[in-house]
């Protein structure tokens, strides 16, 4: 009998997640753990491809985000967790996939042309170069089947199906063509009614405490021609809503809406309705989360666990990369 599916997603650690990273992937991370043998692990060699990080903040944010896995509910005990840096075995594929990948496949990647544009960099590192490259061989080394992403990733996909193609045709199959299986995300504003996004500081994050919640999503704006109480307002055009659309059920949220049209409810008591339904899941995430933030050394445990584990399949694909390219 074949055994479920395999599933492989990695995030950088960049710091703590907020809920625009919980909807956009971390919740399907976490549904996937049901139909899907899973591998989820930390991008740390590709945090280092657009800064110099200060001394201990990589490990830092290893732990913020792993305690945010931990409390969405990834579990363990059904996914493999681990650190990219803890499987070297990635680098030394990474090397041999350098050898069949063109550049020009590399400059082409739309994520890359990008970068070097929002950095402004003049003199763009091999590293940022190879990124998708590096990715290709996170995804390969695991023979995965589905790779859960949004769609800025596609391309570093269709990518690692072009690299695993060229490889298995050079020297024999040895690769599995993965797929992006793509999440659906939904329109996730933050404070100020911009995508929801660390750099812009509207985020709410997984950490935050109801005490820090409140505020944010009280003082977050509304339809901007709903001025004063008494003015009707519209829920199509306002940031509040959308977080309504992801939190509240049908039924009272047509009241909600119904309210604002026809100027009944304010925009607090709108917010209200929100924070209901908003503040109860969060407070389920961020109660789990403490628990393990509290004790990094079993966060540590977990990651090494998972990192042994995926090593030993990391170990296997590498050796029959290498008798399939003849160095060994
Ligand atoms: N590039 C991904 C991102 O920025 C992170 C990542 C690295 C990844 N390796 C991966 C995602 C392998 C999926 C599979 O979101
Ligand atoms: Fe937005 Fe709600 Fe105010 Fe209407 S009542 S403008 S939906 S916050």
């Amino acid at each position: 009998m074949k055994g479920p599916e395999r599933v492989l997603s990695g995030m950088r650690p960049t710091g703590r997640l907020h809920l625009g990273n919980y909807l956009g992937a971390l919740d399907n991370w976490v549904r996937l753990q049901a139909d899907y043998e899973c591998f989820y692990f930390v991008a740390d060699w590709h945090a280092l491809t657009t800064e110099v990080p200060e001394k201990g903040e990589i490990q830092q944010n290893v732990i913020e985000m792993t305690a945010d896995w931990l409390g969405a509910g990834l579990d363990p005990e059904r996914s493999t967790l681990f650190v990219q840096s803890l499987v070297p075995e990635h680098a030394e594929l990474h090397l041999l996939f350098s050898m069949i990948t063109p550049v020009s496949w590399l400059e082409r990647v739309p994520t890359y042309k990008e970068m070097v544009e929002q950095l402004g960099l003049d003199s763009p590192s091999y590293g940022l170069l190879g990124y998708p490259l590096l990715q290709s061989a996170d995804i390969l080394m695991y023979r995965t089947r589905w790779v859960p992403v949004g769609v800025d990733q596609v391309p570093h996909v269709e990518l690692t199906r072009e690299v695993a193609r060229r490889f298995n045709h050079l020297f024999g199959p040895v690769f599995v063509e993965p797929e992006a299986k793509l999440t659906a995300i939904p329109k996730v504003p933050g404070t100020d009614g911009r995508k929801m996004s660390k750099s812009y500081g509207n985020a709410i994050y997984l950490a935050d405490p109801p005490e820090v919640t409140i505020p944010k999503v009280k003082t977050m704006v509304t339809d901007p021609a709903r001025k004063r109480r008494r003015d009707p307002g519209n829920p199509d055009v306002c940031p509040v809503f959308d977080l309504h659309r992801i939190f509240t059920p049908e039924a009272p949220r047509a009241e909600v809406a119904q309210g604002c049209r026809t100027a009944a409810i304010g925009c607090l008591d709108c917010k209200g309705v929100l924070l209901e339904r908003l503040v109860p899941p969060l407070d389920q995430i961020r109660e789990r989360r403490t628990r393990f933030v509290e004790a990094p050394g079993r966060i540590r445990e977990i990651l090494h666990a998972g990192s042994a584990r995926a090593r030993e399949r990391a170990r296997e694909t590498l050796a029959a990369a290498k008798v399939a390219v003849g160095i060994v």
